[in-house]
């Protein structure tokens, strides 16, 4: 008769292991049970549950235990009202894009939303149709323009773009204390068909920064930390799901591998160049130049 194949034998040690941490996990869970806020309860019994299984499941040490808090406090050390590193951090772990990703649901056609990244400013002067956002020479004029529709095709008359961007030197104003604070942003309004238009500037691929936590574990992970070239704008209009997306440079070549997980193919948008003498040229711009179409497309609220 042949022998039958029986099941490995179970290490005692780990049988005692699991039914502590589930008595911990269980004690921790039920603790939250006269939270009056439920969602408070949810999302804290899940943190909880999951840490708890992430620390058995890679027999966590003291040392990487403590390694760990000392990665979140210098992390928030790192955080101010101009530096967000610990929305740095949830972007190169994919946390952001997997939030927006949860939280998106926009039916087909609509434009799609992307990370905010650590670099809005809120408060953007106002600006007007035309108008520069370079308040300084910052590199190659790039026209920006397209029209605000809903999901029917109809214009959105004053729907609101907050628009960012970083310099040829791949510098955001924010972390640059040598140039206009106001410089590479605005908000625009859509004019009554829905168009809107602005100069920007070519943008150009940049790293995220490595000074802080955040370049630790990059370095530490061999990761590079470069972001495609994009422009980033936040679109409002009353009534609509209010969108925060990118226009990606087409010919960038970080866009298969950004750092922080970020592109949608359709928000890749292709920069056609354009000579100084090329009829379209919008007044104001001097030398080469570029132009982007991006149109865009809101979703209603209901
Ligand atoms: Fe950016």
């Amino acid at each position: 008769m042949p022998a039958t194949k029986s099941a490995s034998p179970k290490d005692p040690a780990e049988d005692v292991l699991r039914g502590t941490v589930e008595r911990i996990t269980d004690e921790v869970v039920r603790s939250l049970d006269d939270a009056p806020d439920p969602r408070l309860r949810q999302v804290l019994s899940s943190l909880v549950s999951h840490l708890h299984a992430l620390a058995t499941e890679v027999a966590l040490t003291q040392a990487e235990w403590e390694a760990g808090i000392a990665f979140l406090t210098a992390t928030g050390q790192k955080s101010d009202d101009k530096r967000q590193e610990f929305i740095l951090l949830s972007d190169v772990l994919g946390l952001s894009m997997v939030v927006d990703a949860v939280c998106e649901n926009l039916p087909p056609g609509a434009t799609e939303s992307t990370v905010l990244g650590p670099f809005y400013v809120a408060d953007s002067p106002e600006r007007q149709y035309g108008e520069s956002i370079a308040e300084q020479p910052s590199g190659e004029p790039t026209w920006v323009s397209g029209v605000v529709r809903d999901l029917d095709g109809r214009p959105i008359a004053g729907a609101e773009l907050d628009v960012w961007q970083n310099a040829a030197d791949r510098l955001y104003a924010v972390q640059n204390p040598d140039v206009p604070q106001n410089n590479l942003r605005g908000r625009f309004r859509a004019r009554d068909d829905g168009s809107y238009g602005f100069v920007a500037v070519r943008p150009t691929d940049y790293t995220i920064p490595t000074d802080g936590p955040v370049g630790d574990l990059l370095r530490a992970t061999a990761r590079h930390p470069w972001r495609p070239a994009h422009l980033h704008l936040i679109v409002r209009a009353p009534g609509y799901r209010t969108v925060t997306t990118h226009v990606f440079d087409s010919e960038s070549e970080h866009l298969a591998s950004d750092a922080v997980f970020a592109v949608k193919p359709s928000l890749v948008r292709t920069f056609v160049q354009r000579d100084e003498d090329d009829p379209a040229r919008p007044a104001g711009i001097v030398g080469p130049w570029t132009s982007v179409d991006n149109d865009l497309v809101l979703t209603p609220l209901d």
